[in-house]
């Protein structure tokens, strides 16, 4: 065992990457310091990302159905919202995860090491703790796991209205009129908690398109359902100035399709987040350091510095939550001497919209980039029995097939609770299934998980549940 103060792995940062890489190493034998700058573990993610904005999407959801529920003959009164109550809810899921990793790292002995982390040599890291409290842990190999935070628009009023996602999570009030700068998922999945709430929502993307890494036709029915619902949504469109008075925060746009200037009560930046490679004394440790803050690391998550390994956000996109908790399992094994890679074939994306848009592996639109052979299948959920059972037949899953081989190389899902669905094409693309393997694997009926088997029998023309002329009727 290694005295207090030295540790076999130092892991800098407590978010999914680096708590999921402490406690691999841990359960390997390994003694662990993890440092963590924030008194509570669990990062971005669970503190103010992927959990609390879960938490208000599903408060959304409970909203927007009852709404839905018109379709049905069922009325409910408008929602009465206590902002007190819900922000509390929110906060008891956060906090009973959090704890919860406290618990974790307590029985694996993990030590956690509450302060601020900057390398002073590729052995030794400083810790400047809450009360300015320091301390010096050595270490034999680090996982850097340090995360990212939210981009910035130069020029933008210093001014409370004006928030980033930590903000807008926050539910300080429900502004009357929301401007949301950034189509991504950021600004989508907020957009859709406020417009549950009563915000009218107005959203601006420089680019031509919403959540541009995704294929079009999996994008077009959200924007069929919120072009319907928001005050506006502007693309090919940049902010140009905004000007803070009393009433309001006047915003002027720029771009071919620029509207007239605005007023609104808040907005939410939301234009992409910046790895935190730049705040961390990278060069005291030797570990090259990207001018976007990223740092680049190989298959075993080693950075240039062989004993330093480096795992989620700062190591660039995708910045997902299962990304870096997986890379943190290979960067543990790997230390621990275990033949561990990153190999992944396919890491799912979700935008947790009203409908869900899920995907995963190839897209058409990477396929197109590049010149990569593809043939496509797609099931439109107008023929499922479940989606219409549930009046939310807007959605379709579609399959990337490899010709020839017909291996299944990337999915894509539209459609309530997409999200969970995409992790089975995620595992059929693990496994190097082909679409026959799909097709012909018996799906419970009637569940929106048929309509992967179905896109896959559309695939290989056996399907039954679609007429596609002669390709159905392929032996
Ligand atoms: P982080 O979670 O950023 O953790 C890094 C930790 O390091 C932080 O706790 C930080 O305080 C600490 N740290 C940094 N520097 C130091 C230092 N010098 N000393 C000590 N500690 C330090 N992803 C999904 O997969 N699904 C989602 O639904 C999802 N929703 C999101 C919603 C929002 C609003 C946001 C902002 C993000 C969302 N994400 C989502 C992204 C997800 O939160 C990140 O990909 C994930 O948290 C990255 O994990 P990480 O461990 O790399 O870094
Ligand atoms: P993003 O990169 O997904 O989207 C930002 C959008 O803002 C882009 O479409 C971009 O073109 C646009 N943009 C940039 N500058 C602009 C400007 N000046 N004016 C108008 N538009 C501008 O980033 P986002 O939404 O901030 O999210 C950051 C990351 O957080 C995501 O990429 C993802 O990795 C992670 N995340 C994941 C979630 C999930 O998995 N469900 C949820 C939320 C975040």
């Amino acid at each position: 065992m290694s005295e207090e103060g030295q540790a076999d792995v130092l892991v800098l940062g407590g978010g999914p990457g680096g708590y999921t890489a402490a406690f691999r190493a841990a359960d390997l034998g390994l003694s662990v310091t993890l440092v963590e700058r924030y008194e509570r573990l669990g990062g971005v993610c669970l503190n103010v990302g992927c959990i609390p904005s879960k938490a208000l999407l599903h408060a959304a959801k409970v909203m927007t159905d009852a709404e839905d529920a018109s379709a049905m003959g069922i009325a409910f009164g408008a929602p009465e919202v206590d902002l007190d109550a819900l922000r509390g809810a929110t906060a008891k899921v956060v906090t009973t995860l959090t704890g919860g990793l406290d618990g974790l790292a307590k029985r694996r002995k993990v030590r956690v090491v509450r302060g601020t982390g900057t390398f002073t040599s590729p052995n030794a890291l400083r810790v400047e703790g809450p009360d300015g409290e320091e301390e010096t842990v050595a270490f034999a190999h680090a996982i850097i796991a340090a995360g990212s935070q939210a981009a910035r628009i130069p020029g933008l009023p210093d001014d409370p209205r004006v928030m980033d996602s930590t903000g807008a999570l926050a539910l300080d009030e429900v502004p009357g009129r929301l401007l949301v700068i950034g189509g991504g998922i950021i600004g989508l999945e907020m957009a859709t908690v406020y417009d549950a709430l009563g915000s009218r929502v107005t959203v601006v993307e420089m680019l031509d398109r919403l959540i541009p890494g995704c294929d079009p036709d999996l994008v077009a029915p959200l924007q069929k359902r919120i072009g319907r619902r928001y005050e506006a949504i502007h693309l090919g469109v940049r902010v140009s100035g905004v000007e803070a008075a009393d009433d309001g925060l006047r915003v002027a746009f720029e771009g071919d399709d620029a509207p007239e200037a605005v007023t609104v009560d808040r907005i939410l930046v939301a234009v992409g987040r910046r790895a935190n490679g730049g705040a961390i004394g990278a060069d005291a440790a030797g570990v090259e350091v990207d001018d976007r803050g990223v740092i680049a690391v190989d298959a075993q998550m080693r950075t240039n510095v062989a004993h330093i390994h480096a795992i989620g956000d700062i190591v660039g996109d995708p910045m997902l939550a299962h990304k870096a908790s997986h890379q943190g399992v290979v960067a543990a094994e790997a230390i621990a001497g275990l033949p561990a890679a990153f190999d992944a074939r396919a890491i799912p994306s979700v935008a947790y919209t009203d409908p869900e848009i899920a995907w995963a592996g190839l897209t058409e639109t990477a396929a197109e980039a590049d010149g990569t052979p593809y043939e496509v299948a797609v099931f439109p959920w107008a023929a499922s029995g479940r989606a219409l059972a549930t009046h939310r037949a807007e959605g379709r899953t579609k399959l990337l097939v490899e010709p020839g081989s017909r291996r299944i190389l990337g999915a894509g899902i539209v459609g309530v609770n997409a999200g969970e669905l995409i992790a089975e094409a995620v595992h059929a693309i693990e496994m190097g299934a082909d679409a026959e393997d799909l097709g012909r694997t018996i799906h419970p009926h009637p569940t929106l998980s048929e309509t992967l088997m179905f896109s896959a029998e559309a695939a290989e023309g056996t399907i039954t549940d679609l007429y596609l002329g002669k390709r159905s009727r392929r032996d």
